[in-house]
This record gives structure tokens, sequence and C-alpha cells, in this order.
């Protein structure tokens, strides 16, 4: 019986050494599928996949996430307008040069309002997020418009991964407030 008890203490602080580990890395799993199940827009592997390219994703809490989200649609925006000022400088794309234009005006307000919804994130205490959930929603109709009113084919991908993003980072802000 000795033996016995003693291995289920090891096994309890194996358990243990290894829990909060698990934890974490479930949370994102668990962070992702909420989020998916919230908005039909957000693909719960697109989350997982998106989030996981910041290794810090793994360890981090709901606020963590959310910083990691913004970040993220930052720099898929930013990689949006360098390919946008390609196609503007490559003849091929001369008859799409209104359409371009055009996107290249609702990106340049969407960078603007993500970097000004991570300062916002990270100054505002936890409880008023209200302006950077406004602030979220104006990038994502600037991309929205984008994708309306320009030549559909040619920023699709472009237009729907930085929608998702933004879509992501906004259901971490309103709806695991209570986590
Ligand atoms: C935008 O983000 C998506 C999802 O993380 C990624 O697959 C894609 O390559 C990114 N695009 C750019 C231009 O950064
Ligand atoms: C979330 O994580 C950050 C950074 O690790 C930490 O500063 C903050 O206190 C954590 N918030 C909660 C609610 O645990
Ligand atoms: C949209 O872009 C595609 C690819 O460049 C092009 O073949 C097509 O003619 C364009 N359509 C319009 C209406 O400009």
């Amino acid at each position: 019986m000795k033996f016995r008890s003693s291995s289920v203490v090891i096994l309890i602080l194996a358990l243990f050494v290894s829990l909060p580990h698990f934890n974490k890395a479930s949370f994102l799993f668990y962070a992702c599928s909420r989020a998916a199940a919230y908005d039909l827009n957000i693909n719960r592997d697109f989350c997982l996949t998106s989030l996981q390219a910041d290794p810090k994703s793994v360890s981090a809490n709901l606020t963590g996430l959310l910083h990691i989200s913004i970040n993220l649609a930052i720099k898929n925006t930013t990689r949006t307008i360098s390919h946008i000022r390609y196609l503007l400088s490559n003849s091929a794309y001369a008859h799409l040069k209104d359409d371009l234009s055009f996107c290249q005006d609702q990106y340049s307000e969407a960078i603007g309002c993500l970097y000004g919804a991570i300062k916002q994130v990270r100054l505002s205490s936890n409880d008023d997020h209200t302006n950077v959930n406004w602030i979220i929603t104006e990038a994502m109709t600037s991309v929205d418009a984008c994708e309306d009113e320009s030549n559909k084919s040619i920023l699709s991908k472009e237009n729907g991964n930085t929608f998702e993003l933004c879509a992501i980072a906004l259901t971490f802000l309103n709806n695991f407030r209570k986590l």
C-alpha cells in the first residue's frame, strides 16, 4: 500500500507541475473556440494559427490575447498597404488604379484606427473599452468599404484576413470580460 500511495503522490505532483502549461495552452484553444462560436466571421483554426504566430500567445491571458490580436491586425494591415503600393506601381494593374487608390485610403484609415486601439488598450483600465470597441469597428468598416467598392478579385484575401483579425480582437474585447 505504501508503494501505491507514493505513486499517487508522484502522479499528483506531476499533474501540478504540468497543469499550468496545459491550462494556458488550452486557454488559447478555448478563447478561439468561444470567439468562433460567438461570431460567424471567425474560424477557430484561423484564430489558432494566427495567434500562435506570436509565441507569447501560449501563456497569455485574455488581455494578452487582445493585445496580440490587435498587433497582428496592425502587421497585416501594414503588409497589405505595402502590397497595395506595389500593385499601384505595377503597370499590369493600371486598370485597377482607382480601386487600389481607394483601398489605399481605406487601409490608411484602418491602420490609424488600429494604432489608436492598441494605445487605448494599453492605457485604459480593464473596465472601459467602449472607445476601443468603436475604433476597431471603424477599422473593419474601412476594410469592408475596400472590399465592397473595389474590384473584388484583387484584395479579397487581404480584406478577409484583416477583417477576421479585427473580429477576433473585438470578440476578445467584448465577450470574455467575466472569465
Ligand atoms: C494576414 O494574417 C493572416 C492570418 O494570420 C496570414 O495568413 C496572412 O499571411 C497575413 N497577411 C499579410 C499580408 O500579412
Ligand atoms: C494578464 O497577464 C498580464 C501580463 O502577463 C498581467 O500583467 C495581468 O495582470 C494579467 N491579468 C489577469 C486578469 O490575470
Ligand atoms: C478585376 O480585376 C481582374 C484581375 O486583375 C480583371 O481581370 C478584371 O477585368 C477586373 N474587373 C473590373 C470590372 O475591373
